[in-house]
Parts: structure tokens; sequence; C-alpha cells
């Protein structure tokens, strides 16, 4: 088992006119707008893209840690220990 915390609470928005080896399109292409969306909050059950699932985040408290289980249930963390923090 892994924790990953997340801060973001949206998808990262990346145009096709920003990846690497775009410059091979046709430059009047239509194709360069096109927009992709990347999972920021680590809940997309289609990753690395998002399927919407970060607006479960939206009414987050940015001093709260949230965890979410595989069905996206919210838990409240009230605390996490760092491995050499004294308890
Ligand atoms: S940003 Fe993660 S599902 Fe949208």
């Amino acid at each position: 088992m892994r924790i990953i915390t997340h801060e973001r609470t949206g998808p990262y928005r990346i145009k096709i006119r920003d990846i690497e080896g775009a410059e091979k399109v046709d430059s009047n292409s239509k194709l360069l707008e096109f927009e992709v969306e990347f999972c920021g909050c680590g809940l997309s059950n289609n990753k690395p893209f998002c399927d919407g699932s970060h607006e479960i985040t939206e009414d987050e408290d940015l001093s709260t840690v949230y965890a979410y289980d595989e069905n996206h249930q919210r838990i409240v963390a009230s605390k996490f220990y760092r491995p050499n923090e004294k308890l």
C-alpha cells in the first residue's frame, strides 16, 4: 500500500500544441487547439486522464487532510506521522 498526497483539486489541461512533437502537425490544423485533461487529483478511474472524479474534492478544507477509498468514500485523516517523528 502507498499513500500519495495531492493538493490539486482539478485536472492539468494541456493543448496538443504544447506537447513535444506537435511542430510536426500542420500549423493550421485545429488538432493543435485540442485540449487533453490529465488527472491532477489522483482519484480518476481512467488515469492518466481526468474522468470528473475530482468534483468530490471541491468542498475540501485546505487545512484538513482527506483520504478516499477505492469507492471514493471520504475519510478525514486527523494526523499523519513522519517516520522519524515522535508520537
Ligand atoms: S483531476 Fe482527477 S479526476 Fe479530474
